[in-house]
C-alpha cells in the first residue's frame, strides 16, 4: 500500500488490518470505534481497489471505490494508494 502525501509504502500482511500498518507509520492517524460504523478513518483512494467492509458508505460509494474506512477494509488489488 502507498501512501501519496507522506511517499511512504507499507506492506500489509493477510492477518493484519491495514490500520494496524498505517499506526505502526502514522501516529497521528484519524480513527475511533475501529468497526466500520464511525466514519472517522475514512480516507480517499487514490488507485486500486478497496474491498469494503464497513457500515457507512452507500453502494453507489463502493462502487466507486473513491474512499474507505481503513479500520475494516481491505484490497483486492495488488496495489492500494490512499491519499495519506
Ligand atoms: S474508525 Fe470508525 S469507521 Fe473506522
Amino acid at each position: 500500500m502507498q501512501l501519496a502525501r507522506t511517499g511512504t509504502t507499507v506492506t500489509v500482511p493477510r492477518d493484519r488490518r491495514l490500520i494496524e500498518a498505517l499506526k505502526d507509520v502514522l501516529p497521528g492517524l484519524s480513527y475511533d470505534c475501529e468497526k466500520g460504523y464511525c466514519g472517522a478513518c475514512e480516507t480517499r483512494v487514490l488507485a486500486g481497489t478497496p474491498e469494503h467492509r464497513d457500515s457507512i458508505l452507500s453502494e453507489d460509494e463502493r462502487a466507486a471505490g473513491r474512499s474507505m474506512m481503513i479500520c475494516v477494509g481491505r484490497c483486492t488489488s495488488e496495489r492500494l494508494v490512499l491519499d495519506l
